[in-house]
């Protein structure tokens, strides 16, 4: 039981994908949903719409449908706040030492992986990429 987060292994650290999944699991995050896809550039964008006026927006489009990327749904009490701290901050050189984007991100952009900043954009987001008889 608990709460849910959603979070996606982001194109520069699929080949990461192993380690990540296994800091996330460590943390004591149930996988509820998981599996590897590809955004178009249009796609990328209506995911990231709330961002669609910051100046980083196209290339963020880009870059996010520049690859593979892995969108998981996670379980866990406190979920959405415990694992925005397993992952550190946004730009990797703000971000605390053990923490998966001081271990794998290499920018502020290309960093690693994405948390869900709220319960309700992680039901957003979650609804993005999974159907309901995905999750379990
Ligand atoms: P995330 O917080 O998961 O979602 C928004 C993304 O935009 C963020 O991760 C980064 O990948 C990217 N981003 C945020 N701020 C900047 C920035 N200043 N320059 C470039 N990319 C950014």
């Amino acid at each position: 039981a608990g709460n849910r987060t959603f979070t996606m292994i982001k194109p520069d650290a699929i080949e990461n994908t192993g380690a990540i999944i296994k800091m996330i699991q460590e943390a004591g995050f149930r996988i509820v949903a998981l599996k590897k896809t590809q955004l178009t550039p249009e796609r990328a964008g209506q995911f990231y719409a709330v961002h669609a006026e910051r100046p980083f927006y196209g290339d963020l489009c880009a870059y996010m449908s520049s690859g593979p990327i892995v969108p998981i749904i996670l379980e866990k009490d406190n979920a959405v706040a415990d694992f925005r701290k397993l992952i550190g901050a946004t730009n990797p050189a703000n971000a605390e030492e053990g923490t998966i984007r001081k271990l794998f991100a290499k920018s502020i952009e290309a960093n690693a992986i994405h948390g869900s900043d709220s319960d309700e954009n992680a039901a957003i987001e979650s609804a993005f990429f999974f159907a309901q008889t995905e999750q379990y």
